[in-house]
């Protein structure tokens, strides 16, 4: 099963959750004739309120996971989901530590819970739901992180970049040869001739699709591509 797709799963159950527990304590607080007794609807939010708290903290551990394979290239989606999320975890918590510890600020908590609930719904919809919808429409939702490129042995790297690199490029100042300078080349923010982000994926999509003139490297193996990225990284 891919990332998304579990995590737009955990996201349904995560809503229904949040439905439920959000229409229990509605029914509690803001109706006179209920077919379910209080009490009884009072345990339901309670322990659907436990069960979202879990969901989503396994939600956020894998989108954290996600941004930090991802590094800082999130899109515009992602960044909204991410912050409006963490606005939802400290609200819950603050909810939570009302109702425990904080009981003369309890007039609060409704309209906390239902800013959590609110919140969920809207965080979902921009992840869980565009996926969602994407998926219906046939369309692909995502494209999954790249894993960042191991690292292997830096003076062997040296030596690959002697014999494959250093005709077009210096690796000790930023003055071109053939192709840019590659000194500092992963301590800068950009990359010398593309402008992309400094990455060790970028660099290596430059090794194996140049981004313009260069010549393309397609034979290095595994272990020769991370050390000549672990010399690259040393610039
Ligand atoms: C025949 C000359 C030549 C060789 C050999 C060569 N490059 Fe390049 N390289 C270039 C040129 C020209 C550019 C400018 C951008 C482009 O055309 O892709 C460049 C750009 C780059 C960039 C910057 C990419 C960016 O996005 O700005 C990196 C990093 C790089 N080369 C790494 C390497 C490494 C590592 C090797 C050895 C495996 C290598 N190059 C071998 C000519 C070369």
């Amino acid at each position: 099963m891919s990332f998304f797709l579990i995590k737009t799963v955990l996201g349904w159950l995560l809503l229904l959750m949040g439905l439920t527990a959000a229409a229990s304590m509605l029914t509690v607080m803001g109706k006179q004739d209920k077919k379910i007794p209080g009490p009884t609807l009072r345990k339901i939010h309670k322990s659907a309120g436990r069960v979202f708290f879990l969901l989503m903290l396994i939600n956020a551990v894998m989108g954290f996971r996600f941004w930090a394979i991802s590094g800082d290239t999130l899109s515009l989606r992602a960044v909204l989901h991410a912050v409006l999320a963490l606005g939802l975890v400290i609200i819950l918590f603050l909810k939570v530590a009302i109702i425990r510890a904080y009981k003369n600020l309890l007039r609060y908590a409704p309209t906390m819970g239902m800013l959590v609930f609110s919140l969920g719904f809207v965080v979902f919809l921009i992840s869980g739901g565009y996926f969602t919808a994407r998926s219906l429409a046939g369309e692909p939702a995502a494209v999954e992180p790249a894993p960042v490129p191991a690292l292997g042995d830096a003076p062997n790297g040296s030596a690959l970049f002697a014999a494959k690199c250093s005709a077009c490029h210096f690796a000790d100042q930023e003055d071109a040869k053939f192709g840019p300078g590659l000194a500092s080349l992963l301590k800068k923010q950009t990359l010398p001739a593309s402008g992309r982000p400094a990455t060790l994926e970028n660099v290596k999509s430059q090794i194996l699709k140049p981004y313009q003139s260069m010549p393309a490297f397609t034979d290095f193996s595994e272990e020769e591509m991370a050390d000549l990225l672990a010399y690259l990284k040393t610039l």
